[in-house]
């Protein structure tokens, strides 16, 4: 390492596309993002267009690199770090997509899922994978743009049928992690804490699954190969000809939940942390063991280094709670997501009124996906302060779900959960999340940590740092939250949020 050489991240995430370069204390030397077009074809579809997302990245590197008068020879490695399961199909011979990508939050699956739900599958499906069958994961979207994208719509030159030439040989599909491996370095690569959100990869025997590739139709020769998150063999490098004009060896990548978890340090068996972006993922690293849930929550696999065995995690997914204060926004009960902790701190309660942002059914740890959002309890005297409270109360409280199905599942008791993301900056959030799950909160100084840890899982694969324990020395904390509510007052605010929940689950049956 020389003084003036750093590690890139790129952060391709469910809004929007960030790239940083972090130096040697992991401390924050560029940041350039970009926000991509969300699709919304039918209600409950959500696509993204791949090509709008290559392009992003492009300009976000070349952005960041030059706002802090940086070149791209000065970058030791790339890192990558994703939204997870968002799936894409594209042309092996002219890397042109043949549909847009299946963003992750996308429903349009639900039917073929409940399909293999009544067929009695889900345990199969959980034991090999870790996973519930769900159409969150990549398996069933997959399937669906093999059977269902028109060739000539993305890709005039190629006109016949999309599962023909799937079967053929000549398509490829991957996560976006992998679209961004194969567009930076040519090469079709994924990782394996990417690979363990498909439902198509064995996190047991760390392999794709025959069985569960001819389940879901998607021919082998599709799918990606398998690496360790911090490679020492690297992925490749960039194209000294391409749009970086430089060979930088990409060496890391990390689905940006379990990049959270890197970043947080979390190495240990114990080590938990919680992320507020679109939804919430709070992640706990179980080790080299592949912990069984009984309470709703995934079995997943968390990082592997080179030439060591993958740590595995527990994760509960949660699918709303950033997302549910940009739906105030966009409904024009806030003017921006910092207004809500004033709003909620102008009343002392909700005054009874309950909100479940089920929006795209439920996650962990309720797993329906027919589940809507609903708001309960309101009077003629309900004010949007109390709605607004009740929105940031909803984020607590499905965090508080996942929190004791964590416990109950791991035997493990959280004593100081490290939080990040978006939504944290709100330290009324942070303080109520406290107060709702007894336990303390911890918020480091870089909250950018989904970017830190890829670039650390690139950094640790080309020596710029040497081990892990190096890394624990640069996470600072901003502030601690300790709980102030009594637990009594707690328990009773929490015990009226599992009977909104049964309305939103309610509402799913008709
Ligand atoms: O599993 C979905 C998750 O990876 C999306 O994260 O931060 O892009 O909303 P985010």
């Amino acid at each position: 390492m020389t003084a003036d050489t750093y590690v890139g991240a790129i952060d391709q995430g469910t809004t929007g596309t960030r790239f940083m370069v972090f130096d040697h204390a992991g401390q924050v030397v560029a940041n350039a993002y970009e926000k991509h077009e969300q699709i919304y074809p039918e209600p409950g579809w959500v696509e993204h267009d791949p090509m709008e997302i290559w392009e992003n990245t492009k300009e976000v590197v070349q952005r960041g690199l030059s706002q802090s008068d940086l070149d791209a020879e000065q970058l030791a490695a790339l890192g990558i770090t994703n939204q997870r399961e968002t799936t894409i199909v594209w042309d092996a011979e002219t890397g042109k997509p043949v549909h847009n990508a299946l963003v992750w939050q996308d429903r349009r699956t639900t039917d073929r899922v409940e399909e293999i739900q009544d067929e009695g599958k889900v345990e199969w499906i959980r034991e090999k994978t870790g996973l519930e069958c769900d159409a969150y994961f990549s398996a069933t979207k997959t399937e669906w743009i093999l059977d269902n994208a028109e060739p000539l719509k993305m890709d005039a030159s190629r006109g016949e049928d999309v599962r023909d030439r799937a079967e053929n040989g000549e398509l490829l599909m991957g996560t976006i992690d992998t679209w961004m491996i194969y567009n930076l370095t040519g090469n079709h690569i994924t990782d394996v804490s990417n690979a363990s959100r498909t439902m198509l990869y064995n996190v047991r025997e760390l392999e794709w699954d025959d069985e569960l590739l001819k389940e879901f139709n998607v021919p082998k020769s599709m799918v990606p190969e398998v690496r360790p998150s911090s490679d020492e063999n690297l992925y490749g490098h960039t194209d000294a000809d391409g749009f970086l004009g430089a060979e930088v060896p990409v060496a890391g990548a990390l689905g940006d939940q379990q990049a959270a978890m890197f970043g947080q340090t979390c190495f240990d068996a114990g080590d938990a942390k919680n992320t507020y972006g679109t939804g919430s993922f709070y992640l706990m690293n179980t080790g080299n063991e592949a912990v069984e849930s009984d309470h709703g929550l995934l079995t997943t696999i968390g990082f592997q280094m080179s030439g060591e065995p993958v740590q595995y995690a527990l994760e509960g997914a949660i699918f709303i709670t950033g997302a549910a204060i940009e739906w105030l926004e966009d409904v024009d009960l806030i003017n921006n997501a910092a207004q809500t902790a004033e709003l909620a701190s102008s009343v002392d309660s909700t005054d009874g009124v309950y909100m479940v942002p089920a929006f795209t059914g439920l996650g962990a740890p309720h797993w329906d996906g027919r589940a809507r959002g609903t708001i309960v309890g309101m009077t003629r005297g309900t004010r949007k302060e109390h709605i607004v409270r009740a929105t940031l109360e909803s984020i607590a409280y499905q965090t508080r779900d996942v929190a004791e199905a964590m416990e109950a599942d791991s035997g493990v008791e959280t004593t100081t959960l490290r939080v990040d993301g978006g939504a944290v900056k709100n330290s009324f959030l942070c303080q109520l999340q406290a107060d709702i799950i007894g336990t303390d909160i911890a918020r480091p100084e870089v909250d950018e940590t989904t970017a830190l840890g890829s670039a650390y899982a690139a950094g640790l694969a080309v020596g710029y740092w040497d081990t892990v324990d190096e890394l624990r020395d640069n996470w600072q904390i901003d502030q601690e939250f300790e709980p102030e509510m009594s637990a009594d007052e707690a328990d009773k605010l929490y015990s009226r949020w599992d009977d909104a929940v049964e309305k939103s689950l309610d509402w799913a049956q008709e």
